[in-house]
């Protein structure tokens, strides 16, 4: 790759959960490359992401999944500006993997430091593929941990609008996977085999929260489906897998686009945009396409691979908060419940 004198290049790094990545991002926007190295088949057989497993991995992983990124892309760390690195939300011992290594690049290569909130990661993931995207505008954030209406004001501007008060959407697709026993990581599983089932089969229920319109709440709507799968096991009747899976997910959807709609709405907002894991849901995709279309509002979403976590969104928020000048010392640190639009 040629660099040319004003190109900003960024490699980033992003261990928070159980993937390895690495990207290296050209002036925030173009992705060079983007490695992922994803440790699902090995936290497949517990059920769930087993955290001093992932560390373990991660370190193992972390220079190989690096120096892949700056080939792929045909870059030498020399010409690397700054090293952005999340540090925060997620485990805190997967976070330090990635912590301690983009320090010690940094310190070793002499480069700018930045760390990188997770959340505004997934957020930025919509600058990727829409070149044309600018804030403001209102992004629903649904993954593994988090169910967040996030009101983008400019550029590393951000105010939570709305928050889920119990279970995040991802873990609520993850939970009733695991009951109707498809196993882990439910989001994709649930998507497809909900493709084979009648969405209106069962009514699930779509709660609201009385003093706060835009908050989420997921738990009721898990117990729901566990007593549902619960009543026809006593009564000896057959569950129709799909069917459950179709009418869940089409509960999720619904509030989750409402939600959103009506907050943009009221905000005045005119461009909504998707992100997190949940985000690469097709039903939800296509019926957040089809509210915006109604309601006159632009819909962005990310590609999957851009929506489940990755390094290029790290990199594009880093390099966001690069040319505003914000750096980070030798201090920085791994913060597991970092708050979003919070600098440690
Ligand atoms: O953003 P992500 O990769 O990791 C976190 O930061 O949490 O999100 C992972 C979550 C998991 O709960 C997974 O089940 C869910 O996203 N997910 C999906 C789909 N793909 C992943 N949920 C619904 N439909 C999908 N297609
Ligand atoms: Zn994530």
């Amino acid at each position: 790759m040629e660099k040319k004198k004003d190109d900003v290049l960024i490699l980033a790094i992003e261990t928070s959960c159980d993937e390895t990545a690495a990207a290296v991002v050209k002036n925030g926007r173009d992705v060079l490359s983007n490695v992922i190295y994803t440790q699902i088949k090995l936290h497949t057989v517990f059920g769930g992401v087993v955290p001093e497993i992932a560390s373990r991995k991660h370190i193992e992983k972390i220079n190989p999944v690096i120096e892949t990124a700056l080939k792929e892309a045909d870059v030498t760390l020399d010409e690397i500006d700054a090293i952005a690195v999340t540090y925060g939300p997620g485990l805190v011992g997967a976070l330090l993997v990635g912590v301690a290594e983009a320090k010690a690049i940094a310190y070793g290569a002499k480069k700018t430091l930045v760390g990188v909130h997770h959340i505004e990661g997934h957020i930025s993931a919509n600058y990727i593929e829409h070149k044309e995207l600018e804030p403001p505008f209102l992004c629903l954030v649904a993954s593994g941990g988090h169910s967040h209406l996030v009101l983008v004001k400019d550029y590393g501007e951000y105010e939570i609008i709305g928050r889920t008060r119990d279970d995040a959407a991802g873990e609520a697709f993850d939970k009733v996977a695991r009951a109707i026993g498809l196993g882990y990581p439910g989001g994709p599983k649930v998507d497809k085999l909900a493709r084979e089932g009648d969405k209106n089969a069962i009514t699930f229920p779509r709660a609201k929260i009385s003093d706060n319109p835009d908050d989420f709440s997921f738990s009721g709507l898990k117990s729901a489906v566990l007593n549902y799968l619960n009543q026809c096991e006593m009564k000896g009747v057959e569950v129709n897998k799909a069917d459950v899976a179709a009418s869940f997910q089409q509960s999720v959807i619904d509030v989750l686009t409402d939600h959103t709609v009506a907050a943009a709405k009221r905000i005045g907002v005119d461009k909504v945009a998707i992100a997190g894991g949940v985000a690469s849901n097709s039903s939800l995709r296509e019926q957040m396409r089809e509210a915006c279309e109604k309601n006159h509002m632009t819909f962005y979403h990310p590609s999957p691979v851009y929506c489940t976590d990755n390094a290029a969104m790290i990199g594009v928020a880093g390099y966001y908060e690069y040319i505003k000048g914000v750096s980070d010392g030798w201090d920085l640190n791994a913060i597991p419940n970092l708050k979003i639009g919070e600098r440690k």
